[in-house]
């Protein structure tokens, strides 16, 4: 079944939330709109409503994760879900019990969501493919093929910085090849029409036809950034990494890393974003990580209303539950 057939219904809501390739500009729409409806939520002094209450959401993480993890499990205590955080580490899967047997113990339990992070592509859909048809599986990034609720919070964060998406230009910086993130931020980008999407890095850290993705590459980050509205930095993935792709980390900082002088080409109310984990001093310079034009600490918060927004449309709803 392909990626959109698995992710929309046959009314076209959202089923399961895979990947930003196989969705359409109005649901990545209905995705902002309804983040913006929590957002006031997460302003008040109690944070939560009821829209999940009774229902069991299964966070799998089996790779690290630190923002992605912890947001989706505030965004869940914040729709009032009952919550499994299943340890990796010392589950059976450590004993040779197959991802699928894992997940089918786990539905035997009657749980309604899966939030899932796994090391290899395709994890997320693969299991989509496998559960009962009450059951919602949320990608929380596979791989280096999609991580498509940071896209949807970078886009959210770009929304409420710069209000409109077609006059903008977008610069997506650094080790791109290995990266989840940029793929999902593409599609999105692309999806809501950004007047355009451009890529930069050393040809060793791009994917081979990256171009067909719609982007604009350059090698050079002086020529890249100019006049962007919007730069996202990319850590260099190094544990995705096999080999040597660049000579050492000082050299890619001399060559890509986003300096003070460096960001002063790109437009004057430019913003620099960086999904996380950042490493200063080797793709980005301190004082810009920490400078007023950086929303990077503003896109984990507004995560979580993207989160909640996330899990409300694709969670089933009682009507449509077949135990
Ligand atoms: C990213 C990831 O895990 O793909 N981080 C995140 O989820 N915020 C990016 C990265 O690891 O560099």
């Amino acid at each position: 079944m392909d990626i959109s057939q698995l992710q929309l219904d046959s009314d076209g809501k959202l089923r399961h939330f895979l990947s930003i390739d196989g969705l359409n500009r109005q649901i990545l729409t209905d995705i902002l709109d309804r983040a913006d409806s929590f957002l006031d939520i997460t302003h008040r002094i109690n944070k939560t409503v009821d829209l999940l209450q009774g229902r069991t959401v299964i966070n799998l993480f089996f790779e690290a994760s630190t923002r992605t993890r912890t947001t989706f499990e505030l965004a869940e205590k914040r729709l009032s879900a009952d919550i499994i955080n299943l340890n990796i580490a010392t589950s059976a899967t450590n004993k040779g019990e197959s991802l699928l047997d894992t997940i089918r113990n786990l539905q035997a339990m009657q749980c309604d969501m899966f939030v899932i992070r796994h090391g290899m592509s395709g994890a997320s859909q693969f299991i989509a493919q496998h559960v009962a048809p009450h059951v919602a599986v949320v990608n929380g990034g596979d791989g280096w093929h999609a991580h498509p609720s940071q896209a949807m919070l970078d886009m959210y964060t770009i929304r409420h910085h710069k209000k409109n998406f077609e006059p903008l230009r977008v610069a997506i910086v650094g080790d791109v090849m290995h990266s989840r993130v940029a793929r999902s931020q593409i599609h999105a980008l692309n999806m809501l029409g950004v007047h355009e999407v451009r890529v930069i890095g050393p040809k060793t850290l791009m994917p081979t036809d990256i171009e067909k993705m719609g982007v604009t590459v350059f090698h050079k980050i002086e020529q890249g950034l100019k006049d962007v509205d919007v730069v996202i930095m990319l850590r260099l993935q190094n544990e995705r990494m096999q080999g040597a792709f660049i000579p050492n980390q000082a050299e890619f900082y001399h060559t890509y890393g986003l300096t003070a002088e460096r960001f002063t080409l790109a437009a004057p109310d430019a913003i620099v974003m960086h999904p996380g984990p950042i490493n200063r001093g080797v793709e980005i310079e301190s004082t810009v990580a920490d400078s007023k034009h950086s929303v990077i600490l503003e896109q984990v918060n507004l995560g979580i209303a993207v989160r909640m927004a996330i899990l409300a449309m694709t969670i089933r709803t009682s009507g449509e539950a077949s135990r």
